[in-house]
Order: structure tokens, then C-alpha cells, then sequence
């Protein structure tokens, strides 16, 4: 697990995670360009998320983000910025907090394309698996790919998920085949 520089507190806020090339933080109002509107209508990077199915404009995008905003409780999804958290870059999200059973769902996105494939995914999952076991307390992540997507596959095994299921032909892909979906999981006692 990469290390945390500082997790920086800020009450009902989510806290400003700083690690060696990243900021991850709440994305305010102000941060959502329409670059970052324009990521969440790229085919190629949206084609293995869910959000494909629902045309994202900026007022679609900052209701999103007020919701967010609102509840910091039952998820937390942060902005990944870098060059001294200037641009945002992408997003980790954890979703489903249950606290009765200590688990979360993460996914994540490294939307900006001239940030891809410099380990940047890998980074901040590390953050957010180091803040989930070690500030909330959290017992066990969990995550879910569509089969094929070896991007998703890679950054989650770097970070220690193991295989744990595959929900057979349960999605639609971008190409209208169905497909498996891979259930990773990871949990505290093993990091
Ligand atoms: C998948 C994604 C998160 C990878 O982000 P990234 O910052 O480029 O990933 P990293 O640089 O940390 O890569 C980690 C490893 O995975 C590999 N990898 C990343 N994307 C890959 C791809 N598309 N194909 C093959 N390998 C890939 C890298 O080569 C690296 O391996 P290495 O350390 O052995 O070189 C990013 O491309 C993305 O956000 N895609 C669109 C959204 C998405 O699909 N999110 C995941 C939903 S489950």
C-alpha cells in the first residue's frame, strides 16, 4: 500500500487525502469544467461504467455533485486532482457504506486522458484502501468489473483484491454481449 502524506480532517466534509502525486478531496462546484463533463460522455472511457447509460450534462453533473456534497455519511466520493491538486483527474468512490456489516463498495475513474497509465488508479485506490481500514475503520472493500476490462482488473490486484466471485452474463457490455461480472474483495487483516 502506497503511503498516505497526510489525511487532513475537516468535519462532515471528507478529509483532504494527500499522497505523493495526489490530492483527493470533495469536488467543489467550481472544479467541474466542461473537460470533466466531456470524460463522462467519452465512449471510451465510460464504455465498461455505468454512467454510459445516462447522458451527462454540467447540471446533471453538479446535482451529482450536490448529492455527494450532502451526504458525506453513506458515500464519499472524491476528486482526484493532481499537478498540486489543480486538475482534476478522476474519481474514487465508495459507495454502499454499510456500517452494520464494515464493509464498502470502491470504484474509481482516471478520466483525463494524459493522466492515464502513470499509475495514478493504483495511487489512489491505495489512499482510499488506507483511509477505509485505517480512519473509517472499515472491515472489508469490495469491487466489480465487466469481464475483459483488464485496466479495472490490474489497478484492483496491485492493490490486493483477490478474486472472490463472477456473477455469470450479468451485464451488458458496449458491444451488447453479455458478459460475466468479477467480484473482487479485499480485507483489513490482510493488508
Ligand atoms: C482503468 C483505469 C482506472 C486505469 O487507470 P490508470 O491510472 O491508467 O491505471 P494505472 O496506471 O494505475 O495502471 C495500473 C496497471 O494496470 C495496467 N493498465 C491500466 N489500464 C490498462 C488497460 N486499459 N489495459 C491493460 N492494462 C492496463 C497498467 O499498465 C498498470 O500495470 P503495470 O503497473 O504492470 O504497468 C482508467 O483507464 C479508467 O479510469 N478507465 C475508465 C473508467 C473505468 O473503466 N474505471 C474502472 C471501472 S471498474
Amino acid at each position: 500500500m502506497a503511503d498516505i502524506i497526510e489525511i487532513k480532517k475537516r468535519g462532515d466534509r471528507l478529509p483532504i487525502i494527500k499522497t505523493e502525486r495526489l490530492i483527493l478531496r470533495d469536488i467543489e462546484l467550481k472544479d467541474i469544467s466542461e473537460e470533466y463533463v466531456s470524460w463522462l460522455n467519452n465512449e471510451s472511457i465510460t464504455k465498461y461504467l455505468e454512467i454510459r447509460f445516462v447522458p451527462q450534462t454540467k447540471a446533471v453533473v453538479e446535482k451529482y455533485i450536490l448529492s455527494k456534497l450532502s451526504d458525506t455519511v453513506n458515500s464519499k466520493h472524491f476528486g482526484v486532482y493532481d499537478n498540486d491538486g489543480k486538475r482534476l483527474i478522476g474519481t474514487v468512490t465508495l459507495s454502499i457504506i454499510n456500517y452494520k456489516h464494515s464493509f464498502a463498495e470502491v470504484s474509481f475513474v482516471i478520466g483525463h486522458k494524459d493522466a492515464q497509465g502513470k499509475g495514478f488508479a493504483t495511487e489512489a485506490l491505495s489512499a482510499i484502501v488506507h483511509y477505509s481500514f485505517y480512519d473509517l475503520k472499515i472491515s472489508k472493500l469490495i469491487a466489480g468489473y465487466y469481464e475483459g476490462h483488464i485496466g479495472s482488473s490490474n489497478v484492483l490486484k496491485k492493490n490486493g483484491f483477490v478474486v472472490e466471485g463472477i456473477f455469470k452474463k450479468k451485464l451488458i457490455n458496449h458491444d451488447g454481449i453479455r458478459v460475466d461480472q468479477i467480484v473482487v474483495g479485499l480485507l483489513s487483516k490482510d493488508v
